[in-house]
């Protein structure tokens, strides 16, 4: 069976989009796939200041997983900065990576083209990410189109070290997800940053609220509705399915049914699709010696395998044996 793993960054609580972005379809590969999914806390130290907020976003993200229906007897599930291992990786594969490969990540870009001075955490993230997944000996990455210059930074030193030293990693392909970006109450594509998030496990009434504050066009009720381009029906897809989005396009182009209606309906699938899902969310969050057990047992069996791959890339770089 071929090992899928992919990585979510602790820098906040996880919202509708990273669920049917990235967890929903994750979790869906652990039916053909051995699956490993992690908690990349040392990821986010280049962006995360504050030792409360870290804290706190390692357990909002692990409760996340695990009330989305991650099971750790069948997911590798585990803290990255649990296995050390990752490190002695890191610097390996750094030192076979040109300083103008780094140079032209995405994010190192952005931040200079934006004129700040950007950390050397978000220089060498790349390089981290690769160490994640190649310690592991990952054949899939799910991730979304925004990682897609990292997988390919992975696959181009695992082929670089195999080329100089001998088969001894395994080059992993990148699974990007080409379900469109889910779009935030604003319309534009959902992010904690842009303050246009649904949330995933807070109130009935606190969702309610984000999602009759969609922004949506302003006919009458009567008057016929082009379903076309409406964050509503985009997001109604989206969580409901095809089958269903359809049958809220015929009733929106019909008329005498508002906007009004369809954010009911689509309130109601949220309900459906979240509602568990937040009870599990909630007794879940309290419990941190369960999550910190849950975590400690995932560390164990990443170490095992850490440890593994380390030995043969040790042994093949000439550090050992
Ligand atoms: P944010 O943009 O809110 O900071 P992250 O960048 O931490 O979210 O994303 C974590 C994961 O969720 C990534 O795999 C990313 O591709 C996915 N994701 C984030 N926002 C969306 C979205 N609006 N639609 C689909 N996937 C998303
Ligand atoms: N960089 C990823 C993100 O920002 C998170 C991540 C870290 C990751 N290590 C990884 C994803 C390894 C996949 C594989 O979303």
């Amino acid at each position: 069976m071929k090992t899928a793993l992919t990585g979510i960054k602790p820098t906040n609580i996880p919202h509708l989009g990273n669920y049917l972005g990235a967890i929903r379809p994750a979790l869906a590969l652990s039916e053909s796939y051995r699956t490993a999914y992690f908690i990349a806390d040392y990821h986010a130290l280049t962006t995360v200041r504050s030792p409360t907020d870290l804290r706190r976003f390692v357990y909002d993200v692990a409760a996340t997983w695990l009330a989305c229906g991650l099971d750790p007897d069948k997911t590798l599930f585990y803290r990255q900065s649990d296995v050390v291992e990752v490190f002695e990786l890191t610097w390996i594969l750094s030192c076979l990576l040109a300083t103008g490969q780094l140079e032209r990540g995405h994010a190192y870009k952005d931040a200079l083209a934006k004129g700040e001075s950007p950390n050397a955490g978000i220089f060498n993230y790349p390089v981290l990410m690769a160490a994640d997944i190649l310690l592991y000996d990952t054949d899939l990455v799910p991730v979304g189109r925004d990682q897609k210059q990292h997988l390919e930074l992975c696959r181009d030193v695992a082929l670089r070290f195999n080329h100089l030293y001998g088969e001894t990693l395994v080059v992993p392909d990148a699974l990007i997800g080409d379900a469109p970006l889910v779009p935030g109450t604003d319309g534009t594509k959902m992010s904690k940053s842009k303050g246009n998030s649904i949330p995933l496990f807070e109130s009935s009434k606190t969702l309610k609220k984000a999602v009759m504050s969609i922004a949506t066009t302003s006919e009458p009720l009567e008057a016929p509705k082009d379903p076309e381009g409406s964050t509503v029906v985009a997001l109604y897809r989206q969580v409901a399915g095809d089958e269903a989005a359809q049958v809220l396009e015929a009733k929106l182009r019909a008329g005498g049914y508002g906007w009004g209606h369809a954010k009911q309906d689509l309130l109601e699938a949220l309900e459906a699709e979240l509602g568990p899902k937040r009870e599990r969310f909630h007794a879940l969050r309290k419990d941190e010696a369960l999550l910190d057990r849950l975590l400690a047992q995932g560390a164990e069996k990443a170490r095992e395998k850490a440890r593994a791959t380390m030995d043969r890339v040790r042994r093949a770089i000439g550090i050992r044996g």
